[in-house]
Parts: C-alpha cells; sequence; structure tokens
C-alpha cells in the first residue's frame, strides 16, 4: 500500500471562461472522495476560481517566471501566484517546450523559482512519437527528471509532483496503456529512489495523456500511477469529477 494521496490535475491551457470556472465549482463542491483536486484555469480566472473552490479544490497556474519580479513584459511571477492562492504550478509542459523554447536549464530555475514562494511544482516530462519509436524514452524522460535533480537537488523532490505526459499521447486520443505508462512511471520512481527511498516512495507521479472517463481507472490501478494531469477532460464536469472517482 503507497503512501500518496490520489491527485487529480485539471490543465484548461488556454480554454475556459468565467462560467467554466462557476459551473465547475458547483459541480466539484459535492466531492467528499479521497482524491485531491486540482485546477489550473488561465491566469485571468484564478482569483474566481479562489473564491469559488474555496480551499475545497486547489488551484494551480500553468507557467511562472523564472525571474522573482522586474522588467520581464508579459510574465506572472511566483509571489504573485502565491499571492493569488496558488498552491500549485504546472512546469515544463510539452506544449511549452516545443513552442516556446523552454530548455531543460530554464524548467529548473522555474521549478526552483516555484518553491521558493511555497509553490508546488508539478514537473512535466514526456518524449515524442519519434524519440518513443528509436527506443530513447526512458533517456528522454529521465534526463528531463535529472536536469532538474541537479539543479535543485533530490530534497526538493519532497515538495513536488512529477508528471508523465508522453507527447504522442496529449489531445490525441492515442492514451498510454496502463503497462507502457506503468514501465515509466515505475522507472521514474527508480530514479528518484537511487537518490532518496523516502522521497522516492511519497512523491506523487501523475500520468497526462488523452486521460478519460472510460480509461482512468486501469491507468490509475497501476502502482506507480498515483493520478492524473488532465486536459481535455478538465474541460467538462462530469468527466473530470469521473476521472477523480476512479483516482480513489
Ligand atoms: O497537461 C495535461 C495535458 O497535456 C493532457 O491533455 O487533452 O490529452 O488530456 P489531454
Amino acid at each position: 500500500m503507497n503512501k500518496r494521496t490520489p491527485l487529480v490535475a485539471g490543465n484548461w491551457k488556454m480554454n475556459g471562461d468565467p462560467s467554466l470556472v462557476e459551473g465547475m465549482a458547483a459541480a466539484l463542491a459535492g466531492y467528499d472522495g479521497a482524491a485531491q483536486m486540482v485546477i489550473c484555469p488561465p491566469f485571468p480566472f484564478l482569483a474566481q476560481a479562489r473564491e469559488l473552490f474555496a480551499g475545497h479544490v486547489a488551484i494551480g497556474a500553468q507557467n511562472l517566471s523564472d525571474q522573482e519580479e522586474g522588467a520581464y513584459t508579459g510574465e506572472v511571477s511566483a509571489s504573485m501566484l502565491a499571492g493569488a492562492g496558488c498552491g500549485y504550478v504546472i512546469i515544463g509542459h510539452s506544449e511549452r517546450r516545443a513552442l516556446y523554447g523552454e530548455t531543460d536549464a530554464l524548467i529548473a530555475a522555474k521549478f526552483a523559482r516555484a518553491q521558493t514562494e511555497g509553490l508546488v511544482p508539478i514537473l512535466c516530462v514526456g518524449e515524442t512519437l519519434e524519440e518513443r519509436e528509436a527506443g530513447k524514452t526512458e533517456a528522454v524522460v529521465c534526463g528531463q527528471l535529472q536536469a532538474v535533480i541537479d539543479a535543485a537537488g533530490i530534497e526538493a523532490f519532497a515538495r513536488a509532483v512529477v508528471a508523465y505526459e508522453p507527447v504522442w499521447a496529449i489531445g490525441t486520443g492515442m492514451t498510454a496503456s496502463p503497462e507502457q505508462a506503468q514501465e515509466v512511471h515505475a522507472t521514474l520512481r527508480q530514479t528518484v529512489a537511487s537518490y532518496s527511498a523516502d522521497i522516492a516512495a511519497s512523491l506523487p507521479l501523475l500520468y497526462g495523456g488523452s486521460v478519460k472517463a472510460d480509461n482512468a481507472a486501469l491507468l490509475f490501478a497501476q502502482s506507480d500511477i498515483d493520478g492524473g494531469l488532465i486536459g481535455g477532460a478538465s474541460l467538462t464536469a462530469d468527466s473530470f469529477l469521473a476521472i477523480c472517482r476512479a483516482a480513489e
């Protein structure tokens, strides 16, 4: 029996509006299961989400600056997110790596900045289809994890979450099989365990990539999958609730 609380985080990406926040808050208010729920809406909806989720559902951001404050037009700081009530922040999402050129070094700096302000980073790792087909999955995901371990130290992972999101499964409907996901999760946990058995045992490992109400239970039944990082299915309350129930 593992010591990890099931965790389901919804990554709204650049979607949603105030009515979705209202509807999601109403729908999730009645949830009394064991899963910790996190919603990561776009920045403009954080204040409304904080008020309406009222601690029953944690809120998170989808990005942050690696800088503390200053002349960084368009950026948002960790202290601003903490002040807005965020408990979590997604870092290193494959869309930010691919579309905005975020490097392992920048991601490690964002990870450290988040923790400086008491935010729990959700560090995303994942391989492309080409990398998987070339047999590079383990090297890629462990390399992405190692870059942050090297920069932040293993102790930092006592206050973090890691999400395995195979790029080829994101938004495609091509969900990794439970066995595929478990194999990578076990490798990630073994990497952390090589430094600290205790931190490895307590580190939540989430799977993300086309998680839906009808496939979540088989994924979450895997011993090293502690919940999910949900994209599309987090935009409707019924599906998000069903996924949370599958994580219990
Ligand atoms: O961060 C979660 C996201 O990348 C997964 O998206 O739509 O495949 O659940 P989706």
